[in-house]
């Protein structure tokens, strides 16, 4: 499980000064759950999913995940979670396979297990195909595949996605879809932030919604929906509108 205290992100921006990117924002999430980080662009969305997989330090606050505490043991919080940055890249000149397989060694996985692992995600998400062909020779989809195989290839009891789906035809999108619902299922923990509504209802158990760096909503969609009627693509403009 994630839990967020008062999490606060200055940047030090090189002659322009300071960026306040995230302020006082504080969340939950538990295992069986998948919590939506939503928010227009520059809300803080990223710089908060950063700093719960230990890439970014707060300038304030704390957490932690799976009981490991985000700032005294970041190594601990590394070894529960698959993070799926929003720009993750592949070498380019190693196959999906090679790249599952050099991760897989990071991960300290037994060679039988992580072979029957590759097997099995290249199955899951459709890769078999293209498995052996060099990574700058795949489409962007295809990259994502191998970007979100190599995410939970040791099977990390938090998945944290950012933007999973985007730029994702649908097809592509669906099978991610589905394989954060099977994440569920197995009683993982998601958290995933994304700005395709029809994704936030078909997924989200719950929705914390950000704007300028500050959290203003935490609920469910049935209850965005009951304040702000039923087009969740307008309820979220309507409630962005009102802190703005
Ligand atoms: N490394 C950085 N240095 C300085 N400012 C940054 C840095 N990273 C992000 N920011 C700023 O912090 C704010 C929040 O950015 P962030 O990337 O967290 O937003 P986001 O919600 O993920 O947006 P998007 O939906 O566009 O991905 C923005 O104003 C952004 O310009
Ligand atoms: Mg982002």
């Amino acid at each position: 499980m994630i839990s967020v205290r008062d999490l606060s992100k200055v940047y030090k921006v090189k002659k322009k000064g300071e960026v306040v990117a995230l302020q006082g924002v504080s969340f939950e999430c538990r295992p069986g759950e998948v919590f939506g980080l939503l928010g227009p662009n520059g809300a803080g969305k990223t710089t908060c999913l950063r700093i719960i997989s230990t890439a970014l330090k707060p300038t304030n606050g704390s957490g932690e995940v799976m009981g490991h505490d985000i700032l005294t043991d970041p190594a601990g919080v590394r070894t529960s979670i698959g993070f799926l940055a929003a720009n993750s890249g592949l070498y380019a000149r190693l196959t999906p396979k090679e790249v599952l397989r050099y991760f897989g060694t990071l991960f300290g996985m037994e060679k039988a297990k992580l072979n029957a692992r590759i097997d099995e995600l290249a199955e899951t998400f459709e890769m078999t195909e293209f498995l052996n062909r060099p990574c700058d020779k795949l489409s962007t989809g295809m990259k994502q595949k191998v970007n979100i195989a190599r995410t939970v290839l040791h099977s990390p009891p938090v998945i944290i996605f950012d933007e999973p789906t985007s730029g994702l035809d649908v097809l592509t999108s669906r099978t991610i879809i589905q394989f954060v619902k099977k994440c569920r299922e197995e009683q993982k923990t998601v958290i995933l932030s994304t700005h395709i509504m029809a994704e936030v209802e078909k997924l989200c158990d719950r929705v914390a919604i950000i704007h300028k760096g500050q959290l203003f909503f935490n609920g469910t969609v049935p209850e965005i929906r009951e304040k702000h009627g039923d087009d969740l693509e307008e309820a979220f403009i309507q409630m962005v509108k009102e802190v703005a």
